[in-house]
């Protein structure tokens, strides 16, 4: 059942932000093995995640869906059996109308929804042996598909198929619902605003938009069902899909990825694996921000001090520790600071241990945690009670997958 996963945030890679539709089972191969070498596997991105633009332009003379024959030439079993092999899982696309979101908006061929088919299309999955679906809403309300109907009904038929199947939905509601905590019963996760692009600030599409769009909505997170801020950038070249944008900086890619740990996002790495730098390769494995999104008490973050283009955000934590974000939005760098009050440590007279996650090194403060913060980037730290027994708490663990 679908509830014995996404205990905590789903990690994976996914073929959508650097590839878009350009894909196929050889691309898929290559990127399973890369998350392998680079050690990306072992620091937790257990899922293989085969975005738009996987399906034949017809199903099936049983109504089956399937791959295309040209990019997929072995169908998805095969590619399945073989990312197992490497002890990751697969992930798939789907949606509840009569078109992907490529095929309704980009000119793919086809009639790949879900529509008229959704257990047969569950059932489909199973039997391929995927372990993830991304179902993705994209004007289904065109075919007079209900919203809150269509996900509670390939929710139900993925129960139905008895297999642990991750269930990631982008209801596209503008979160009219998932900020009612809506879909904690129907989904894994589910995605809070439009599509992410490789860029600070720009529309609604840049980190610090999303970010912006995530303040409220932590009650409706927690272990086994997750706000979805969209998918990582870090590490993605401009080029083909993503042409049009700058890509981010280094110290953008930091903050990026240590604002999604705050959040307790799934984190989806969109990169291109195979070709990924030594920088962006050691923000995504760096397993003490990954601890922070990890946290088995899974709560969210939230801001707990806006001053215009400096925030401070703070992340409880299982062991009694804080996570703490000073981000600094602005173009230049800038002297910040915080409390333990603030982040909501109680009183502690003997003082706090202040573990920097990026440089890894502990310091000790009587309270205040500052740090001069490059412009665009954000100082994270985890903070613990000197008095707290939980101070030798192993802070690396993670779960594996797979
Ligand atoms: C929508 C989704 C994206 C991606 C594309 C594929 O835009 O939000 O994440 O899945 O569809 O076409």
């Amino acid at each position: 059942s679908t509830d014995t996963v996404g205990a905590t945030p789903p990690m994976g890679w996914n073929s959508w932000n650097q590839f878009g539709c350009d894909i196929s089972d050889q691309v898929v191969r290559e990127e399973a093995r890369a998350l392998v070498s680079t050690g990306l596997r072992d620091a937790g991105y257990g899922y293989v995640d085969i975005d738009d633009c996987w399906q034949a332009p017809e199903r099936t003379v049983d109504g089956a869906l399937q791959a295309d024959p040209t990019r997929f030439p072995h169908g998805i079993k095969p590619l399945a059996d073989y990312v197992h092999s490497l002890g990751l899982k697969l992930g798939i696309y789907g949606n509840p109308g009569a078109r992907s979101c490529a095929q309704r908006n980009r000119g793919y061929p086809g009639m790949s929804g879900s529509l008229g088919h959704v257990q047969q299309d569950a059932d489909t999955f199973a039997s391929w042996g995927v372990d993830y679906l991304k179902y993705d809403w994209c004007g289904a309300d065109e075919y007079g598909v209900d919203r809150t109907t269509a996900f509670a009904q390939m929710r139900d038929a993925l129960h139905a198929t008895g297999r642990d199947i991750v269930y990631s939905i982008n209801p596209s509601d503008g979160n009219a619902l998932g900020a009612t905590g809506y879909w904690d019963d129907v989904a894994t996760m589910w995605r809070t605003t439009g599509d992410i692009k490789p860029v600070w600030d720009q529309g609604a599409a840049g980190v610090v938009n999303i970010l912006d769009r995530q303040v409220g909505l932590a009650p409706f997170a927690g272990p086994g069902h997750w706000n979805d801020p969209d998918m990582l950038e870090v590490g993605v070249v401009p080029g083909g899909y993503t042409a049009s944008y700058p890509g981010l900086t280094d110290t953008e890619a930091r903050a990026h990825f240590g604002m999604w740990a705050m959040l307790a996002a799934p984190l989806i790495a969109g990169a291109d694996i195979r070709h990924l730098d030594a920088t962006s390769r050691d923000v995504l494995a760096n397993r003490e921000v990954i601890a922070i999104d990890q946290d088995p008490a899974g709560i969210e973050g939230t801001k707990v001090r806006d001053d215009g283009d400096r925030e401070v955000w703070a992340k409880q934590l299982a062991d009694g520790s804080v996570a703490v974000a000073l981000l600094n939005r602005s173009a230049t760098s800038q002297p910040m600071s915080t409390t333990a009050a603030e982040v909501g440590l109680a009183a502690d007279t003997t003082g706090y241990r202040v573990r920097d996650l990026w440089e890894h090194d502990s310091t000790e403060t009587a309270g205040v945690v500052a740090a001069n913060v490059p412009a665009h980037g954000a100082a994270l730290y985890r903070v613990t009670p000197i008095d707290n027994p939980a101070q030798d708490a192993p802070h690396t663990a993670l779960r594996l997958d797979g």
